[in-house]
Formats: C-alpha cells, structure tokens, sequence
C-alpha cells in the first residue's frame, strides 16, 4: 500500500510522564496511565511520493509551520529506516481539537501518523510495536495507539510501549479556563525540569510506586483510590515544574479556583477528582452517573465538557486531502 488513512484521539494521563531518560528514543523515566477519549480526534493521510525531493505536510488544509514539519519529517526517517524506503512522503492531517481548547494535539497526531504511516510504507506492526513506533514521535502519542485505560510501561526501547488495562468507569470534565498558548512547550520544560530541580529524583521513584498503587486501583475496580491517585500526582508534578529554574508554572489562579471547586465538591458528597497538563485548563474525573452534575457544578469557571474513554488508533477508509492523482 502506498497511500493510508487513519484516525487516533487524544489522551489524559492519570499518573503523568514527566522526564526522559532518553531523548532520541523518547523513552520515559517512569511509567504513565492514561484514558484515551472518545473525542477531538486527529486524522491523517500519508502518500508515498517516490518523486518528491521532500516531505510535506498540511494540517488543516494549509501548510504546516516549521516545526511541526520538521518533526514529522523526523518520523518518517524513523518509519523509512524501518521500512528500508527512501521515499518521501505527503501528509494531510485534520485535528479536531479545537486550537483553543487547552488540550496537546501531539499524542492524536502522532499516534494517527505512527499507523497511518507505517501501512503506507508497507510495514506490518502489532499493537505494541505501533505503540513503540508513536512514542517516537511524541511519548504520550504512545498511549493513544491503545483504547480507553493505558499503561504506558518505562524500560529500554524494546519494553517502552503502551497497552490496555482494565479499571473502574470513568468520564472526564474537560474543563477549558484559558485559551492563550502555553509558553514552553512540555519538551523543553521536560528538559529543564530533569536538569535543575533538585526534587527529580524523588518524583521519578515516587512516579513509579504512584503508578503501581495506580494499576492496583485499576485492578480493583477501586475509582475513589485512583482519583485520589490522580489528584496527588497533578499536583505533584506542578509543583515539581515549578521547583525548575528558571521556574515554570503552567497553572493559572482559574486553575487553582477549578482544583479548589473540585474538592468542595467532594466535601458536598459529589465525587470527583481533578488533574492537569502543561498548561492551565483542568480536567476532571468523575463516574458515569455524575459526569453531567460534575460539568454542571464547575461550568461557572469554564467550558465544561463531558468525555468518555474512546477507541485505539486505527485505520479508515476516508481520505484526507486530494485524492492520488489530483494532487498538485
Ligand atoms: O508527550 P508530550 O511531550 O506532549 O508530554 C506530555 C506531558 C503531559 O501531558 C504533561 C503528561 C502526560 O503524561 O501526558
């Protein structure tokens, strides 16, 4: 096949990756558990040009920035190494993560690209090497290659991928405070983070233990254990980003106000739990039967949105962009 298509969603972690213990491998220095949602998703279509001197790239219909190229290039060297191809490639992605709405489009977008890229270049990769693949592009890429709950194991590059999990029901409150583009992207926060602050090391163990009650919870159907989880390694990690120097700090006062909702509204009875990214929106979990109340209580603060956990990446049949042939 020289020409794919396919789709992937974004995803929430619950224990977060924060750190690298390599960064051409993008290997993470501790595991993360994740929900892929059912929601925002990202397609792509890769066709092989075998006569173009250069990748390219749209997304959206318009050609992408610099960077952005830049790294798909960079992951098609990868896909091209393991295929043994030269060829260049188009690629024509649509996100449908609105650009405001606070979320990371790299975990779809590489995740989209990772499957929809290794069948146009011929390859045949079982779930976990998919995973191995997209985490190339970005880490948390890794953990959309799997539907709903996913633990996305640390180790060397063999071991590093992602892979389903059973656990309790959940729903996540997007909950969207702040619309302005974050300053330093996770990359380069990452980066600083592991390199200048002085509590690391502490949050690379604490990660891996969090992460083991974390699945202990999941096993055990046990939601109040892992919001509880959640809650403290969010807060953990902010407060780990912030110990960098120069200090990073992604929250915003909104963002306090949402967490301190969140646990009045505990207090009230309503259970619910709240995280965050790199970057000042929160996202809420609640069960099923209190998703709509929970969106409710905090669409005061924000646009409050309900998600469910949604399905893995895979391929479609629906082209993105010119058909072969009518591209010009
Ligand atoms: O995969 P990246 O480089 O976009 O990093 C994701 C980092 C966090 O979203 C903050 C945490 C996580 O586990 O998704």
């Amino acid at each position: 096949m020289s020409e794919a298509t396919a789709r992937a969603f974004p995803n929430i972690a619950l224990v977060k990756y924060w750190g690298k213990r390599d960064a051409r491998l993008i290997l993470p220095a501790a595991g993360s558990l994740s929900l892929t949602l059912d929601a925002f998703p990202t397609t792509t279509t890769v066709r092989l040009d075998p006569d173009a001197a250069t990748d390219s790239f749209t997304l959206n219909g318009a050609p992408g920035a610099e960077v952005p190229t830049q790294r798909v290039t960079r992951f098609l060297d990868v896909v091209r190494e393991l295929a043994g191809s030269t060829s260049h490639a188009r690629v024509d992605s649509l996100s449908e993560i609105p650009t405001d709405a606070g979320l990371a489009s790299s975990a779809a977008g590489f995740a989209a690209l990772a499957v929809a890229a290794s069948a146009a270049y011929g390859l045949d990769l079982d779930a976990s090497a998919l995973s191995r693949l997209a985490r190339r592009g970005s880490g948390s890429a890794a953990r959309s290659i799997v539907a709903g709950l996913a633990v996305w194991h640390a180790g060397d590059d063999a071991q590093s991928y992602a892979e389903g999990v059973d656990g309790p029901e959940l729903r996540m409150v997007i909950l969207t405070l702040d619309r302005s583009a974050k300053r330093v992207s996770s990359r380069e926060a990452m980066v600083r983070t592991a390199a200048t602050s002085p509590f690391y090391t502490g949050w690379v163990t604490s990660t891996a233990s969090t992460l083991e009650e974390a699945l202990a919870a999941c096993r055990a159907g046990d939601f109040t254990a892992l919001g509880l989880l959640t809650e403290l390694h969010a807060l953990r990690m902010h407060a780990l980003i912030q110990s960098a120097d120069p200090p990073i700090r992604y929250l915003k006062p909104a963002s306090i106000a949402a967490f301190d909702r969140v646990e009045e509204l505990r207090a009230a009875g309503l259970e619910c739990y709240a995280t965050a990214d790199a970057g000042p929106n929160v996202v809420v979990i609640a069960k099923p039967d209190d998703a709509a109340q929970v969106a409710d209580e905090l669409a005061v603060l924000g646009e409050a949105r309900v998600v469910g956990p949604g399905p893995g990446a895979t391929l479609i049949a629906d082209a993105v962009g010119p058909t072969r042939g009518a591209a010009g």
